[in-house]
């Protein structure tokens, strides 16, 4: 695998990680899960989808996609998909922080169209990651090695050492969670 879709990959599977903990944390409000549904740790997992996706990850994909999308054999209809993805999903995750803020200063439960906007957030999260793995593989075929150049070349001016290293840090201080069903905590550090 190419080393620009191994650091993607590896950016879905932290995201992963973090989307079966707030699934997890999401369904103590009706049940399914053992223990109090904890805001603070829903509201550290949403600060996470919502900062470093923006910031850090579809920025890179959205490049990768263009150059793709050049290609006469690529898939448009699911580039031009994952692409609006980005937007849809990235207003979810603020509508969503937003909701579990409100829901945090009046200390109530979510309801159930909250809970129906978490699992439809969830879900489409997910389908949204097994979309991208399908054009990574169309990439890895499609694209030459003059283009991957260019690709490098124009996400290395997007994101300059001072990006790279705000994100090294960002990273430094997140806490993976032990498993989805794990009452642990995943935390972005500077929340707390
Ligand atoms: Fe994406
Ligand atoms: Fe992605």
């Amino acid at each position: 695998m190419h080393p620009m879709l191994s650091r993607l990959e590896s950016d879905h599977q932290r995201m992963l990680k973090m989307l079966y903990t707030l699934n997890a944390e999401v369904s103590k409000f009706y049940g399914l899960h053992r223990g109090k549904a904890d805001v603070d740790t829903i509201l550290s997992i949403l600060d996470y989808i919502q900062v470093y996706p923006e910031k850090w990850h579809h920025p890179i994909e959205d490049i990768l996609f263009a150059h793709l999308a050049q290609h006469p054999l690529a898939d448009q209809h699911a580039i031009a998909e994952v692409q609006r993805d980005h937007q849809r999903l990235e207003a979810l995750s603020d509508r969503l922080v937003q909701i579990f803020g409100e829901l945090r200063l009046a200390q109530s439960k979510a309801g159930l169209s909250v809970i129906r906007l978490c699992k439809h957030y969830y879900t489409r999260q997910i389908s949204h990651i097994h979309d991208e793995r399908r054009l990574f593989l169309d990439a890895e075929k499609m694209l030459t090695a003059d283009q991957w150049q260019r690709i490098e070349d124009e996400i290395e001016h997007y994101l300059d050492q001072e990006a790279i290293d705000e994100r090294d840090a960002y990273l430094a201080l997140l806490r993976q969670p032990q498993s989805a069903s794990s009452t642990a905590t995943t935390v972005h550090e500077s929340r707390k």
